[in-house]
């Protein structure tokens, strides 16, 4: 990488969010604001967040990632007054297809982008991320966990957006996002990738 890669344009300065600076270092030693002089302690920390600027301009050089924003199609999956605490619903979503099997449960206990009056109805992904193991049937409602997987005992806590207890998976369950319009409960979007999919957008029944 050259120096000149190592440039960024106005636009790009733009685009990035700088840090907030920690109101101590905006003062002195007695609370006096240091203004209009800058300390060199902060000419020092501003930079650090420079140098980590072009660091990260280093990795990509030339251009900077964005955030990319997926766009699912809305899917009416069940209603709030139908569902029974710990007593799952299967619905298929984004696709009509065996590893898109979801589970929509109401945890009986409040949960990371749970909806509903107690923020306890979620929706997952049941296959197991790891090696896609079908983990239908493995729902525990005393702790609101799915597993142990039939494969290599990898287990998911459905309170903390599916993350992994224990096993093998180094990822967590995809969990559905979900709306609610009235009683009606949507699902509106998957938060990460469908095992055996290359893309949760791309429909895998051709
Ligand atoms: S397939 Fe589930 S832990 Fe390996």
């Amino acid at each position: 990488m050259t120096p000149s890669d190592k440039q960024l344009s106005p636009e790009q300065i733009n685009q990035i969010a700088m840090p907030e600076i920690p109101e101590e270092m905006l003062t002195d030693d007695k609370g006096s604001l240091l203004n209009p002089c800058i300390s060199r302690r902060r000419f020092l920390m501003l930079g650090a967040a420079t140098l980590s600027l072009v660091a990260v301009q280093g990795i990509i050089p030339g251009r900077l990632v964005n955030a990319e924003l997926a766009e699912y199609e809305g899917q009416m999956v069940g209603s709030l007054s139908a569902l029974r605490i710990g007593e799952p619903v299967s619905f298929r979503y984004p696709w009509d297809h065996p590893s898109a099997e979801n589970y929509l449960i109401k945890l009986g206990a409040p949960a990371g982008g749970g909806i509903g009056p107690d923020d306890d109805v979620v929706a997952f992904n049941t296959i197991c991320p790891h090696m896609g193991f079908p983990m239908q049937g493995t729902y525990n409602g005393e702790h609101q966990m799915m597993g142990p997987c039939g494969w290599h005992l990898s287990t998911y806590d459905l309170t903390r957006h599916g993350m992994v207890v224990s096993g093998h998976a180094t990822s967590g369950l995809p969990q559905i996002v979900l709306e609610a319009r009235g009683d009606d409960i949507y699902a509106t979007g998957v938060q990460s990738l469908i095992f055996g999919f290359s893309d949760n957008q791309v429909n895998p029944n051709g």
